[in-house]
C-alpha cells in the first residue's frame, strides 16, 4: 500500500472533515502516514494524531519559517516527544530563504540544533530545503548528517544538488510538483536518483498534484504523484508504490502496522 511520508493533518485546512478523510485512507490504498510537525504546536498535534490512529507515525520539529518561537525550553519540549514510540523522525528543519524572515543567522542556528537531536535521539531528519540548497549542504556536511540519516522533503532542486544529497546517502520525498508541465529540472532529477532512494509524499494540505493543482491536497492524490515516477522511470505504477514503501520503512524503522 501507499505509504505517505509528509503530511500535515494537524492544520486547520482539515478541521471540517478530518476523521472522515483519515477513515477513508485504508480502502483507498493508503496504508501508512508520516505527520510532520512544523512548530511546537504542530508537534504536539502529531502525537496525539500517531496515538489516535494506528496507521499514523509522527516527526516532531520546527519549520525555519516558526523558528523564531524556540528557545531552550523549545528544544526540551521536542527532545521528550521523541522519546514517544511512534515519533520516528526529527523534522521538518532546515532552512527557507523564500521570505526575508526569520534572519538567515536564526534559521540555520536553529536548524543545527536540530540536527544535534536527531543525532542525540538517532532518530533521521526531514529536511526542508527552499532556495538554500548551498548553505543547507554546508550546514548537513559540517554536521556529518550522512552519519544521521534522513530525507530532504519536497525535493526542488538539480540532478547536481541531488548527486551531494545522494552522496550522504539521504532519500528525496517527490510530490505533486513532480506533475507539473514546467518541472523539467526535477524530472530530469528523478530520472537521476535511484528508485531505492525515493519516498512518496503530498506536504498536504499544500503542492496538490495535476489535475488537482491549486486544490487542497491529500494523500488519496498520492496516485498521480506515483503514475509520474512510473512514467520518467519507465517501471510500472505497481513498482513504485512497493519500492517507496519499502524505502520508507527502512528509513523511519517502520514495520507494517495492524489495521
Ligand atoms: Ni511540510
Amino acid at each position: 500500500m501507499i505509504f505517505e511520508s509528509h503530511a500535515h493533518y494537524d492544520d486547520e485546512e482539515f478541521d471540517g472533515d478530518r476523521e472522515e478523510l483519515l477513515a477513508s485512507f485504508g480502502e483507498r490504498g493508503i496504508g501508512t502516514v508520516i505527520n510532520i510537525g512544523a512548530s511546537l504546536a504542530g508537534s504536539e498535534a502529531t502525537v496525539r494524531l500517531a496515538e489516535r490512529y494506528s496507521f499514523i507515525y509522527g516527526a516532531v520539529g520546527v519549520h525555519p519559517s516558526e523558528v523564531e518561537e524556540l528557545s531552550e525550553e523549545g528544544m526540551e519540549r521536542l527532545r521528550a516527544l521523541c522519546g514517544h514510540e511512534k515519533i520516528v523522525a526529527v523534522g521538518e528543519t532546515g532552512l527557507d530563504y523564500h521570505y526575508p524572515e526569520p534572519a538567515v543567522s536564526l534559521q540555520k542556528e536553529w536548524f543545527a540544533r536540530q540536527l544535534l537531536l536527531a543525532r542525540e535521539v538517532k532518530l533521521p531528519v526531514i529536511i526542508h530545503s527552499r532556495e538554500a540548497a548551498k548553505d543547507t549542504l554546508d550546514i548537513m556536511q559540517a554536521h556529518r548528517a550522512g552519519e544521521i540519516g534522513g530525507v530532504v522533503h519536497c525535493f526542488s532542486y538539480t540532478k547536481e544538488t541531488a548527486r551531494d544529497y545522494l552522496n550522504m546517502d539521504f532519500y528525496f520525498g517527490i510530490g505533486g510538483v513532480i506533475t507539473f508541465k514546467n518541472a523539467k529540472k526535477l524530472k530530469e532529477a528523478v530520472q537521476y536518483i535511484p528508485m531505492d532512494k525515493i519516498l512518496l509524499e503530498t506536504d498536504s494540505p499544500y503542492l496538490s498534484p495535476e489535475p488537482h493543482r491549486g486544490e487542497r491536497n491529500s494523500s488519496l492524490n498520492l496516485p498521480y504523484v506515483a503514475g509520474a515516477i512510473a512514467e520518467l522511470k519507465g517501471i510500472s505504477y505497481e513498482e513504485v508504490v512497493e519500492t517507496t514503501e519499502r524505502n520508507a520503512r527502512r528509513l523511519f524503522n517502520v514495520t507494517a502496522e495492524k489495521r
